[in-house]
């Protein structure tokens, strides 16, 4: 039986290694595989929580695409649409929300760390918290739910929106029967939290992140940026323990990466081994970051893309809907 794995990136920032070693690189292994229906998407209702500069707004938005778009998604394969050409997400938003009970909204993790946060800092507990964030997983769980979603590839912080999605699909279905599928969520373990510069979780939270189509010059820069410890040249090194090494091993070949490792123990410079981290991945990076820039000198080329792909999903959005309205008693 096809299984389909639904994801979505919001265009908050500029995409950068974490994200695509995280979330990027692994949703596009998954599409590979044949009993597989893809549908990626622009979360860019979900970014319009936080971005409120038109230009900016849309901008990222082109972003978040054409870096799909550059690493390879191919989308006569995949269903890759824009969240709001979908306008039956919304609809289904409404209802969903009229089976989520606030309880679960006040636990979300993203609404209590900023509650959190204002609470260290004695300012009045909701300041900053608009309704898009305090709701934001009753939209991801339309998001989910609308496309009968089995697997949502996410990064680790996003376990707790689907677990809060398959819940409210559960109220749904208690009530009116079996209508919504529960979706599970797949992490990626090995890779889950890349570092980022100073050795944090990689995060534009943090501003140490190394942008994915970054010039090669200014590659270069970041990667000599990358803290090191302060063994002397020649003295070996722990390649488990490095970033340099962990950043290495997601771009280079299998021999390349056993020669590296050997190259550690024995003793490598961090200069060296910064040169060659810069290497591989500017190789692997080449032929992506043009075609980022070309996508992104032709938005409409974007366009035209997102929108067959917005049709596409449209022809399973809206009969569901029907069929959504029509079990609470619609029609
Ligand atoms: P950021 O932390 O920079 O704000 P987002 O929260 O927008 O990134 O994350 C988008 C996707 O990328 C999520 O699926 C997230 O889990 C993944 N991701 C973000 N940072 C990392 C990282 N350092 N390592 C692995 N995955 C990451
Ligand atoms: N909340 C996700 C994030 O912050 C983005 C997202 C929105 C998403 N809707 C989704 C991810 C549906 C998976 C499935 O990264």
């Amino acid at each position: 039986m096809n299984k389909t794995i639904l994801t979505g990136i919001k265009p908050t920032g500029q995409i950068h290694l974490g994200n695509y070693i995280g979330a990027i690189k692994p949703a596009l292994e998954l599409a590979k595989i044949p009993e597989y229906q893809a549908a990626y998407f622009v979360a860019d209702y979900h970014g319009l929580t936080k971005i409120h500069n038109a230009k900016e707004f849309k901008e990222l938005s082109y972003g978040i695409a054409a870096t799909w778009l550059a690493l390879g998604l191919d989308p006569e394969k995949v269903i890759f649409y824009k969240q709001s050409d979908v306008p039956e997400i919304f609809e289904l938003n409404w209802i969903l929300a009229c089976f989520t009970p606030k309880g679960l909204m006040n636990r979300a993790h993203a609404y209590k760390g900023m509650v959190e946060s204002n609470k260290q800092m004695d300012k009045d507990l909701d300041y900053g918290v608009n309704m898009g964030i305090y709701t934001y997983p009753i939209l991801m769980a339309a998001d989910i739910l609308m496309f009968k979603t089995n697997v949502v590839p996410v990064g680790k912080d996003q376990i707790q929106h689907v677990e809060i999605a398959r819940d409210i699909a559960e109220t749904f279905n208690h009530n009116y029967g079996d209508t919504f599928v529960l979706p599970s969520y797949q992490v990626q373990e090995e890779t889950e939290l890349l570092p980022g510069l100073d050795g944090r979780k990689m995060s534009k939270s943090y501003n140490n992140t190394i942008p994915l189509f970054e010039e090669p010059k200014k590659l270069q820069k970041l990667i000599n940026k990358i803290k090191t410890d302060s063994l002397p040249p020649e003295a070996p090194k722990d390649p488990n323990t490095s970033i340099v090494f962990t950043l290495y091993k997601e771009f280079a070949e299998a021999s390349e990466i056993e020669k590296m490792r050997e190259q550690y123990v024995n003793g490598i410079s961090w200069g060296e081994a910064k040169e060659e981290l810069y290497n591989v991945m500017n190789k692997f990076l080449e032929e992506p970051r043009e075609k980022y820039k070309m996508l992104m000198e032709n938005p409409k080329v974007i366009d035209d893309i997102l929108l067959s792909g917005a049709e596409r999903a449209r022809a399973v959005s809206k009969p569901f809907l029907k069929e959504v309205k029509g079990k609470i008693g619609f029609n």
